[in-house]
């Protein structure tokens, strides 16, 4: 398939256009650089071997994309392109649900008119909210976010769900990432964050480097085995896969899809940071802090929908995903800046 993906040269999106190529898809990135660098575009052409086009614009300039789509014939689009920084999003929500809702609304106008109907969307198990239950199934009730950046997601998703029920043309794969960490084995592309990291793996990977002193563990009283909040980890190059797997979905025209991409494990901050810790021999000194506003005491998936209508499931185990965030790393100390 010819794709766009937007978004590409960042986290997930370098991560997938890579899986992408492996499988014999054309791919095309139109990314800002908002919050990546296109260094991650010429690592993805060393792991690939395959050039990566590159148009360097933003989803809100309707114009440029409608020049691209004219000139490239898309069959389908991967948009991960978007704002992602929960607590950057409670202190600018106009810039997020502009990026994030406006910018969508632009490629979809575009997409409509050069009649490319095929969408997968990166969204998270934020829209959950504080889950009515868990492991979470897809059918568990969308629940209340706790910031603008979460909205995003859930809004986006009612978009789209409203234009397939418009229009059966469409088909759209509304994937929930849950927690993903970690980098290509290659240690060539990985997480690169701005500044201080609001997540839990770069944070500990910045100590480890000697980049931060030690990790602040945002609270010990949840209802949890050891107090503090549980996550379901997924090593980014499983989540990758994710989406070349999605577009069954896509050639099959199965219309409004919904999965979660998770493990269906949970892990504690402690159990992450006693992880890393073994797989790659480096203690991490930690503190308590208070709590940190909007978090909950655990969110994971039940992973089994993707599994039987997809085929996928995650192959990494947590050990990995420590061992492969550290490489990253370890091998780039300041990310993609020499
Ligand atoms: P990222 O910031 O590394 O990648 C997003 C990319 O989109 C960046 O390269 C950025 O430059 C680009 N971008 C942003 N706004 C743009 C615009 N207006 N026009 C063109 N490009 C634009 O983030 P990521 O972790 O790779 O996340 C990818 C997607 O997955 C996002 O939509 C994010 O919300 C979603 N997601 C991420 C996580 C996570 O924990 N990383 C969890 C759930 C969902
Ligand atoms: N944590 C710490 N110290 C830190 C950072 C995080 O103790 O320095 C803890 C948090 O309190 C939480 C866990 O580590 O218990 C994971 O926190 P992250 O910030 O890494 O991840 P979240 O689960 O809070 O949020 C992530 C993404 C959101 C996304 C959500 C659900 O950042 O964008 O997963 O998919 F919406």
């Amino acid at each position: 398939m010819k794709i766009l993906v937007t978004g590409g040269a960042g986290y997930i999106g370098s991560h997938t256009v890579v899986e992408l190529q492996n499988a014999g898809h054309d791919v095309v990135v139109v990314d800002n650089l908002c919050n990546s660098s296109e260094k991650a575009l010429k690592r993805v052409e060393e792991i690939t071997k395959k050039p990566v086009k590159f148009y360097k614009k933003d989803i809100l300039d309707t114009k440029s994309l409608d020049k691209i789509f004219k000139k490239e014939k898309f069959d389908c689009v991967i948009h991960f392109a978007g704002l992602k920084a929960v607590g950057e999003s409670v202190a600018q929500p106009w810039r997020y649900y502009n990026n994030n809702i406006a910018g969508t609304l632009s490629l979809l106008d575009v997409m409509t008119r050069h009649n490319v109907k095929n969408m997968v969307f990166s969204s998270s198990a934020t829209v959950y909210g504080d889950p009515a239950f868990v492991p979470i199934t897809e059918d568990c009730p969308k629940g209340q976010c706790t910031n603008p950046y979460g909205w995003t997601k859930s809004m986006l998703e009612q978009i789209l769900t409203d234009i397939q029920k418009a229009d059966k043309e469409w088909n759209i794969v509304l994937l929930r990432y849950f927690n993903p960490i970690g980098a290509h084995p290659s240690g060539l592309i990985g997480e690169n964050p701005n500044g201080v990291p609001n997540n839990l793996m770069p944070y500990i990977t910045q100590v480890a480097v000697g980049k931060r002193e030690e990790l602040g563990v945002f609270g010990n009283d949840y209802k949890t085995h050891d107090g503090t909040g549980v996550r379901d980890y997924i090593h980014v190059v499983d989540l990758a896969r994710g989406h070349v797997l999605a577009l069954k979905k896509i050639k099959d025209k199965s219309g409004l899809s919904i999965y979660n991409l998770g493990t269906g494990k949970g892990y504690s901050v402690l159990d992450v940071v006693k992880n890393f810790e073994k797989a790659n021999k480096i203690k991490i000194p930690y503190s308590i802090k208070p709590r940190r506003a909007g978090d909950i005491d655990e969110c994971y998936s039940s992973a089994k929908k993707a599994e039987r209508e997809l085929g996928w499931r995650a192959e990494y185990g947590i050990l990995e995903m420590c061992r492969d965030a550290w490489n990253f790393q370890k091998k780039n100390p300041n990310g993609y800046d020499d």
